[in-house]
């Protein structure tokens, strides 16, 4: 809006992307409407039928596999606080989800090490690991690492980083991940290993106590 652009929002009322309509037709027709998307949809499988078919630019503004635009709001934060990305030491806590998948790739195209703690069967997708050792490899070098060990992971981190430990579409599963992911908290105590200049982000939601 700001650069003299009009933006109009579409919600599950008005469109309800593969409920009501199929993915490819609202993508054929928005596309004939307008010059860009941000498609902020869930299922990460509509975001990809919509770069296929809407023949205009679709920006992911959050899918269940990744959440580039929040990563790229964190790396800008991240440099504005530290003063440099590339060498700096990142470590997540908690689900390996959408949020650590995007940390993971982006961190490492620009020469970061991130490490995702997380507990037994949350853990990131193993092609997104791959795909972020490539690019580390490419753009570092850097390591990407996949830890249980929370405690040995934050030694000495620039960077600290959680989210919920149930992201959207896995609210039934909450009280099952309140046990599953207990001990994997940014506490006081944890922080006390992190670098003393450390800086700790979220994305938000922020569930106290978790
Ligand atoms: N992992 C969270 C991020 C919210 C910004 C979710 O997908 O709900």
């Amino acid at each position: 809006m700001e650069l003299g652009g009009n933006t109009f929002y579409l919600g599950p009322d008005e469109v309800g992307v593969g409920k009501r309509e199929d993915p490819k037709d609202v993508a054929e027709v928005l596309g004939r409407y307008v010059h860009g998307i941000m498609a902020r949809v869930f299922g990460h499988h509509i975001v990809e039928t919509f770069a296929e078919y809407a023949g205009v630019p679709v920006v992911n503004g959050l899918s269940d596999l990744t959440h580039p635009c929040q990563v790229l709001a964190d790396l800008q934060t991240i440099r504005e606080r530290k003063g440099r990305l590339a060498g700096l030491k990142l470590v997540y806590v908690g689900d390996g989800n959408n949020v650590a998948h995007s940390l993971m790739l982006g961190g490492a195209m620009f020469a970061m090490d991130v490490t995702v703690a997380c507990p037994e069967g949350y853990e990131p997708d193993a092609e997104i690991v791959s795909k972020a050792r490539e690019l580390a490899d490419t753009y570092g070098p850097s390591k990407i690492e996949v830890t249980r060990d929370v405690g040995a992971a934050v030694e000495g981190a620039d960077v600290l980083y959680t989210d919920v430990w149930a992201s959207m579409g896995e609210e039934a599963e909450a009280e099952e991940r309140r046990k599953r992911f207990k001990g994997y908290s940014i506490t006081m105590d944890l922080l006390a290993k992190a670098d003393p200049e450390a800086i700790v982000l979220h994305c938000l939601p922020a569930h106290y106590g978790e």
